[in-house]
């Protein structure tokens, strides 16, 4: 083969695999998930570690021995995104790193369905960037409930995706 047609194949193979959440998104994720080392049940009685690791879809964490190393922590946090990853370079493909990473921490914590059906997405759609942006505040509330945290990350996110 020759070279250009090797690097067209690297090209290829790169666009398609699509984005992974970067240094300023894993920050965000991590500052908004808050760090613990060891067992603790989040606010809705979810048992969690790490950042932010719900054991409820990991075998009840059967196979974690805590404490927690952050490298540890990390690791988990990365295996966890991917999903979320996946369903960001789908339903919104071709997005600046500070857009995915914006659109990657909202969908951990919202979901994919949230952010499939979100305004986010929808000004993403139309590459209106300030109106995407600003429709992250709209998801700050749980069980109707507007909750500072949630108000806090979605700044966070709407920064960071302008940045
Ligand atoms: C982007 O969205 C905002 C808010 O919905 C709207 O006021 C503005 O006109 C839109 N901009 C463009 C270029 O469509």
């Amino acid at each position: 083969m020759t070279i250009k047609l090797i690097m067209l194949f690297a090209l290829v193979a790169y666009v398609s695999a699509g984005r992974k959440t970067g240094s300023a998104g894993l920050d965000l994720i991590k500052f908004s998930e808050g760090w613990r080392p060891d067992f603790y049940y989040d606010q809705i009685g979810q048992k969690t570690i790490g950042y932010g690791h719900c054991c409820k879809w990991h075998n009840n964490c059967n196979d974690i021995k805590p404490p927690l190393s952050m490298a540890q922590g990390e690791e988990l946090l990365k295996k966890d995104l991917v999903e979320y990853e996946n369903c960001v370079n789908k339903v919104a493909p071709g997005l600046n790193q500070n857009q995915f990473d914006a659109c990657v921490d909202f969908t951990f914590n919202m979901g994919c369905g949230t952010f499939q059906a979100s305004d986010v997405l929808k000004g993403i759609k139309v590459q209106n960037w300030s109106a995407a942006a600003n429709s992250f505040a709209k998801y700050n509330k749980a069980g109707g409930r507007v909750i500072e945290g949630l108000t806090v990350r979605r700044e966070n996110e709407r920064k960071l995706f302008l940045k």
